[in-house]
């Protein structure tokens, strides 16, 4: 099955936005802002990524790549393997001023460019970081990655929304090759922090509903519904 891509910035912006979507916006920014709003991606290497790093070109301009999926940094999910960069998280951040983000955006260690993120663009980005971040550690469990969630509840919000799109037994879009497939019961499982963070801001460039305006113990129970879907 194939979905059109409706990119945020194509798709517009609402005239009287709602705090929800703003943040929710600033969401995707974070996951993925070249994609999010459509403009050129950079292909060296981000300056302030490690030189002994195992990610190279773009994905190291992702917020996500060095403050991760968990905002938590070389504290959380990152702390080791492939994505290890030694970089603090953004915790610190939650009820700040989304100004400091702002400034933080266009310093010496970040220099994003007006061009790469425009000022209307990242003031949602900066009140996604000062207002939209969860404490993963109360929704998933950091030993087990189990999500502390009811599935028999998640059931009820995936078959009526997510099954559209990803089906009911959560196969009907791989996002990886015939080989070597990928689900969302295997993101669910192998990183349930990336798949919480776009439950509740949507994924970027594809119509996606992001569904944050919901009690966010609602979507962890859909990720503990998503966890027990076939993984391949
Ligand atoms: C290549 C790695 C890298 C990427 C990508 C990156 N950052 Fe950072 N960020 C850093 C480093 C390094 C620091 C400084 C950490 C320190 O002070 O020790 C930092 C610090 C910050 C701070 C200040 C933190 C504080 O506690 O004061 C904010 C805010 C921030 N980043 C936001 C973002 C956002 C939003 C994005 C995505 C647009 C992003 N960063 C992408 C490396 C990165
Ligand atoms: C309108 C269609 C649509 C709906 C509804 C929808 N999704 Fe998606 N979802 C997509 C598309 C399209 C992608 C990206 C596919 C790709 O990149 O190949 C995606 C990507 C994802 C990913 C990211 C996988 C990755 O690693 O990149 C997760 C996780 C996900 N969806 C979970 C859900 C859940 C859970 C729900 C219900 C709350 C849901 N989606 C509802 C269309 C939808």
């Amino acid at each position: 099955m194939s979905v059109e891509p409706s990119r945020d910035w194509l798709g517009g912006i609402p005239e009287s936005p709602t705090e929800d979507w703003e943040v929710a916006f600033g969401g995707r920014l974070y996951d993925n802002w070249a994609v999010a709003i459509d403009v050129a991606e950079p292909h060296k290497n981000h300056s302030s990524y490690p030189p002994w790093g195992k990610k190279h070109g773009y994905v190291t301009w992702r917020c996500k790549e060095c403050h991760g999926w968990d905002y938590k940094g070389k504290d959380g999910a990152y702390r080791e393997g492939s994505h290890y960069s030694g970089i603090k998280g953004l915790r610190g951040l939650v009820g700040k001023n989304p100004a400091i983000v702002m400034e933080a955006l266009r310093d010496e260690v970040h220099g994003y460019t007006p061009e790469q993120l425009p000022d209307s663009v990242a003031e949602r980005l900066a009140l996604f970081v000062t207002r939209g971040q969860h404490d993963v550690d109360r929704f998933i469990d950091h030993e087990s990655s189990q999500a502390r969630g009811d599935a028999g509840q998640g059931e009820r919000i995936f078959q009526n929304v997510c099954a559209a799109c990803h089906g009911f037994d959560g196969k009907a879009i791989n996002f990886k090759s015939e080989e070597n497939p990928e689900f969302i019961g295997t993101v669910g499982s192998a990183n349930p922090w990336e798949a919480l963070h776009k439950i509740r801001n949507g994924h970027p460039g594809v119509p996606m509903p992001a569904l944050r305006f919901l009690p966010i113990q609602n979507l962890v129970d859909i990720l503990a519904y998503v966890q027990t879907l076939p993984k391949m």
